[in-house]
């Protein structure tokens, strides 16, 4: 088979299962099959795929065309400029989180050697991020899974970052819990309420980890928590800093209302998606 044919039997396919956005995934998944980039797919149309090749690229369109989202068929996504190792122990990254590091870099600026612990760090990609933009920080990452834990040191590792965080498994602070003097606890929670399950698009409520989206019948019982035993690990005037879901803002300002200096940054849809607070 042709490259040229398997782009448009594999865009069929996937036109038919009516998945995603398809002429991108196919030239995606061809890309990720024969381990070639953009440029050589559409320049080379009759690039005749050898059996292994061809083998691939049929597993990876049957997955796409049964919704699995197509950086757990291809193992990566961008995020901050940078390749992140993603699998379905993870959530995928996704734009707007790059906020909340754009919001800690902006309050970390006039910081010498800020301290920070990313909570329900996933792939990584909040604490990597931060440690690449702040050599100087000392950063920690968090997560009760551990399968998570080792995609985000598998992370660590391919952007040599391995020495500047320190991972760890632990129940949102628990582990951190004999220090106070971070100048940071950062996070984007799980805050979907279980009760939006079925609202939910299918592709991220059959294919993404439960345990990093939803947080009981509020949606707020991680965040609850976290606020709670952020102010142990905090030093006065540290940040908790964390990403919220759309519609969130006004339960956050109670849930923060003992803290000073309250601020949310939006998104860019508008939409309030970190906020952020300081310790007393
Ligand atoms: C929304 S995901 C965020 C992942 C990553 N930081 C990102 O922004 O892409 C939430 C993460 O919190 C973790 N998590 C859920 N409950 C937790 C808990 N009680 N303690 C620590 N981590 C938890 C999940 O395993 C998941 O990795």
């Amino acid at each position: 088979m042709q490259l040229r044919e398997a782009l448009t039997s594999g865009t069929d396919r996937l036109t038919r299962a009516g998945t995603g956005d398809l002429r991108k995934d196919a030239g995606l998944l061809l890309m990720f099959a024969l381990g070639r980039d953009r440029a050589y797919i559409f320049s080379h149309p009759e690039y005749p795929l050898t059996e292994p090749e061809a083998a691939r690229y049929d597993e990876a369109i049957s997955k796409r065309v049964q919704g699995m989202p197509p950086q757990y068929i291809t193992g990566h996504q961008e995020f901050w400029g940078m390749d992140f190792i993603v699998s379905p122990s993870v959530l995928i990254p996704r734009p707007e989180t790059e906020h909340l590091v754009e919001t800690v870099l902006e309050l970390a600026r006039s910081m010498e050697h800020p301290r920070i612990v990313d909570v329900g760090t996933g792939s990584g990609c909040i604490a990597l991020a931060l440690a690449k933009e702040l050599p100087r920080a000392e950063v920690y990452a968090s997560d009760i899974s551990p399968e998570a834990l080792d995609i985000a040191r598998a992370n660590a590792k391919q952007h040599s970052l391995e020495q500047r965080v320190i991972f760890c498994r632990s129940d949102l602070l628990e582990a951190f819990l004999q220090e106070n003097d971070f100048d940071f606890v950062v996070s984007n929670p799980p805050y979907i309420s279980e009760l939006e399950k079925e609202q939910l698009q299918a592709e991220v409520r059959d294919f993404e980890p439960h345990l990093a989206l939803f947080a009981g019948p509020s949606g707020y019982d991680v965040i609850e928590k976290l606020t709670k035993k952020a102010i142990a690990v905090l030093k006065p005037g540290g940040w908790l800093a964390m990403e919220i879901g759309a519609g969130q803002e006004t339960k956050l300002r109670q849930l923060l209302s003992s803290w000073r200096q309250v601020q949310f940054t939006n998104d860019l849809r508008g939409i309030p998606r970190v906020a952020a607070a300081r310790r007393v």
